[in-house]
């Protein structure tokens, strides 16, 4: 039933036009045939009703629930249908690894759905084959060059922790939504890597640019987009579809004139940043008369586009689950908080102070865990045919890598189900790798950007939990807060307001 409420609550006129979808998804499913394909020896699943497939045991709100409840009954391959779109589902650890690790190739592809059309094969996050090396080996290279990872990212998170310590401060330890301080410090910093600067959190551009890559995350795995996917006719009539267009649209405006700005000052001695490499090399194809060459101008926005959203969002909302977390259980804000007065005292954390917080570390580690904020990893699809586990999967079939049953899998932690950092300590206390720990994913299309995610969710969870305690507002008990949290392409904590109490 969620999917014929998500329906109607997205379409904008009443039930006249509910009745012309209706009728208008019984002439498309007639002529599109009702049939679900089958091939010999494909992977088990719940038995798919006519037209809607299983999308009656699918929460479309958070699929990524109700997909691992259906493997407890089906196991870590099955097959499910989104209306008449097959989807093979793998769940468990050594499934997703062997899939995304030992078959890479085959697993390795991006499915790239209709919500995600309008990048047109451009850029990494939404592109394949040839296009997709390309992009994704220049761009791994050169942000390492601007220090991804290393030394360079270390300085300008310090230098942003700073800028954002003084936001908090601001509030005085009254409740306040973090998100967007969060968002905006968590995006300088890879704007300072792609653009070569920061950007003041006032700046209304910014702003707007950060607000609304952060939307686009939020509708982007809406159930109504979900339905978008499934039937794509229905676009005009939704209203995410719309938003996510016209956001679309204006991102790609605003990068375009920042980039032409890096472009009329560019100078060969002295690159800034990603996008004057880019430029560079552009420019270089260009005059060796390459006209094949991918570094074309479309290459360049989405390439930038798709770094700025995934290396905003996916940051930020692992930090603001991890404060919700510290305030929900004192006891282990406790622990972290003694650990970093005793090791670090009252100067700066810094990256190589992580190996002697393995606490602080297993509780940075616990909170991705737990916040599970990629829970079904991107859709992938099979590049060719696969036998796999003793399944047949067809080239170019849809394939979801259940991260949330990696990180949840009862057979590879401690406590999978609740808030415990031990899931990540021996008994002497020491931190502890674990194989298991995939909230990057894993294999060809791993996140680009972990390295420098790891690094900045170290350095500004250790520096905010220096200088502040972090409550439930007054009133509001450690129980009351929620930790249910909001689905889209990344699962978000329930809006909510916490306080920042300087520690003195
Ligand atoms: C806590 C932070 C982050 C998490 C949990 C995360 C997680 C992920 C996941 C699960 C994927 C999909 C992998 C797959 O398809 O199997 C991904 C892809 C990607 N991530 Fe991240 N990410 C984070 C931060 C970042 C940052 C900071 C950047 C920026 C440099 C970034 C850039 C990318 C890109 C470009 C891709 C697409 C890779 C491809 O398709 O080849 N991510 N990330």
């Amino acid at each position: 039933m969620a999917v014929m409420e998500s329906l109607f609550l997205q379409a904008t006129g009443s039930s006249i036009l509910f009745g012309a979808v209706v009728i208008l998804v019984v002439i498309y499913f007639y002529l599109s045939g009702l049939s679900f394909k089958e091939e010999a020896n494909e992977p088990p699943g719940p038995k798919p009703l006519p037209l809607l497939g299983n999308l009656l045991q699918i929460d479309l709100n958070r699929p990524h629930e109700s997909l691992s409840e259906l493997a407890k009954t089906y196991g870590p391959v099955f097959k499910v249908y989104f209306g008449t779109k097959k989807v093979i589902v793998l769940a468990g650890y050594k499934t997703v690894k062997q899939a995304l690790v030992n078959y890479a190739e085959e697993f390795g592809e991006r499915e790239i759905n209709n919500t995600f059309k309008f990048a047109e094969g451009h850029g990494i996050l939404f592109s394949n084959g040839e296009n997709w090396k390309e992009m994704r080996r220049f761009a791994l290279t050169n942000l390492r060059d601007f220090g991804m990872g290393k030394k360079g990212s270390e300085e300008k998170i310090l230098e942003e922790i700073q800028y954002l310590k003084d936001v908090f401060e601001s509030f005085r330890g009254k409740p306040f939504d973090t998100t967007q301080p969060m968002n905006y410090a968590v995006s300088n910093i890879i704007s300072s890597i792609v653009y070569g600067n920061r950007f003041e959190y006032s700046d209304p551009q910014f702003k707007e640019m950060v607000n609304r890559a952060n939307e686009n995350v939020k509708i982007g795995g809406s159930a109504s987009m979900r339905i978008f996917n499934i039937l794509p006719w229905l676009g005009p009539f939704l209203k995410n579809r719309r938003t996510l267009r016209m956001n679309a649209e204006k991102n790609k405006k605003q990068v375009c004139e920042l980039v032409s700005g890096l472009q009329e000052t560019l100078n060969p001695e002295e690159r800034r940043g990603f996008v004057d490499s880019f430029l560079l090399r552009k420019q270089n194809d260009e005059q060796s008369g390459q006209k094949s060459s991918r570094f074309n101008q479309k290459n360049l926005i989405t390439t930038v586009i798709n770094l700025f959203v995934a290396g905003t969002d996916t940051t930020s909302t692992t930090l603001r689950w991890g404060m919700l977390l510290m305030a929900k259980y004192p006891h282990i804000q406790d622990r972290v908080q003694e650990e970093i007065d005793r090791v670090i005292g009252g100067r700066q954390p810094m990256v190589e102070d992580r190996r002697n917080l393995p606490y602080t570390d297993a509780v940075v580690h616990e909170i991705q865990r737990l916040a599970n904020i990629i829970p079904m990893s991107l859709p992938h699809t099979t590049s060719c045919d696969v036998n796999f586990n003793g399944f047949f999967i067809k080239k170019g079939t849809t394939v979801y890598p259940l991260l949330m049953s990696v990180l949840r899998d009862e057979s590879q932690w401690k406590s999978s189900h609740t808030f415990n950092p031990a899931n990540f300590l021996d008994e002497q206390g020491r931190f502890v790798k674990k194989d298991a720990f995939m909230p990057f994913s894993a294999g060809r299309r791993v996140c680009l950007g972990e390295s420098l995610a790891r690094m900045e969710l170290f350095l500004f969870f250790s520096s905010l939990l220096q200088h502040f305690r972090f409550t439930p507002p007054p009133g509001v008990s450690e129980d009351q807060l929620d930790l249910t949290g909001v689905v889209g392409i990344t699962v978000n904590p329930t809006p909510h307001e916490l306080c920042a109490v300087k520690r003195t």
